[in-house]
């Protein structure tokens, strides 16, 4: 099993785009994976049409009550792909879980014992909200890998240094074996010189991270949340599609830039 926090605490950059369609696209090569959405905006959900007015159970209960995963994972349209939905209420858990023992690792260990009684799955991608609180931290003691989606603009490597410093303190303190294993380009425009500087730059700092991989900018990726579908459901044919399946291959290290996952 592999759990990995797909992670930038700026907004915008293609997080939710990336934990919906990578998932799908993993599911349609055969992998069971479920996503969870840790996000109080809740796109993640939308995204896979979970009516979010009618949740009973969420990643909020899950997190503040005692709700267990089973009462919330639900199935999505996609073959293997489920998700672990949540709402706005969310909002109110960082601060509802101040003073809560352990409240870095309550998603961490809700989820084990789920995995313990239930059996595993392929892929657990969490999708984190824009900002490296309580709730990102559940996310990063839950995973072993972080992704981290960049969008190829002036300002991709601002706030970076703090990312990195937060992954480094959580796998000082709570999660040894955490390791960022993958820039992903989004939203990229291959037109301008300033996407190809950006990403040379990313590439300097981060040599073996930064996948060969890229995510282009189309419209298809941006329209197809509003129809609660994956990329795969509402335009097959488009580029968006066919990035999102490229970064699936890489992932699973079935294209040959991908090797450094399979050490
Ligand atoms: N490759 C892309 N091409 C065009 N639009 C995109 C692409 N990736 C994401 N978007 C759109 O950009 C916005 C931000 O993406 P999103 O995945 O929600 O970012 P985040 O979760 O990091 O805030 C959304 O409206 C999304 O539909
Ligand atoms: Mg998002």
């Amino acid at each position: 099993m592999r759990r990995i926090a797909i992670i930038n605490q700026k907004g915008g950059v293609g997080k939710t785009t990336t934990t919906t369609n990578l998932g799908a696209a993993l599911a349609r090569r055969g992998k069971r994976v479920l996503i969870v959405d840790i996000d109080p905006q809740a796109n993640l959900s939308i995204h896979v049409d979970v009516d979010i007015t009618k949740l009973e159970h969420s990643t909020y209960t899950l997190l503040v009550e005692d709700s267990t995963p089973a009462q919330a994972i639900r199935p999505t349209s996609t073959k293997g792909l489920e998700i672990l939905p949540t709402n706005i209420d969310l909002s109110g858990a960082e601060l509802e879980l101040a003073n809560a023992i352990g409240r870095e690792t309550i998603l961490r260990d809700k989820l084990a014992q789920h995995f313990k009684e239930h059996g595993e799955v392929d892929f657990v991608l969490y999708d984190c909200p824009p900002s490296l609180g309580l709730l990102s931290l559940n996310a990063l003691a839950a995973a072993d890998e972080v992704f981290i989606p960049v969008q190829t603009e002036f300002f991709a490597l601002q706030g970076m240094t703090k990312l990195l410093q937060v992954v480094e303190l959580v796998r000082g303190r709570i999660n040894p074996t955490l390791r960022i294993t993958a820039i992903v380009p989004c939203l990229v425009d291959l037109r301008t010189n300033l996407a190809s500087e950006v990403l040379a730059e990313l590439r300097a700092v981060f040599p073996d991270q930064v996948l060969a991989t890229k995510i282009r900018q189309n419209i298809r990726l941006a329209e197809a949340p509003s129809h609660g579908k994956t990329i795969f459901e509402y335009a097959p044919e488009s580029t968006g599609a066919r990035d999102y399946d490229d970064l699936a291959a890489e992932v699973l290290g079935e294209s040959s830039s991908a090797a450094r996952f399979l050490s």
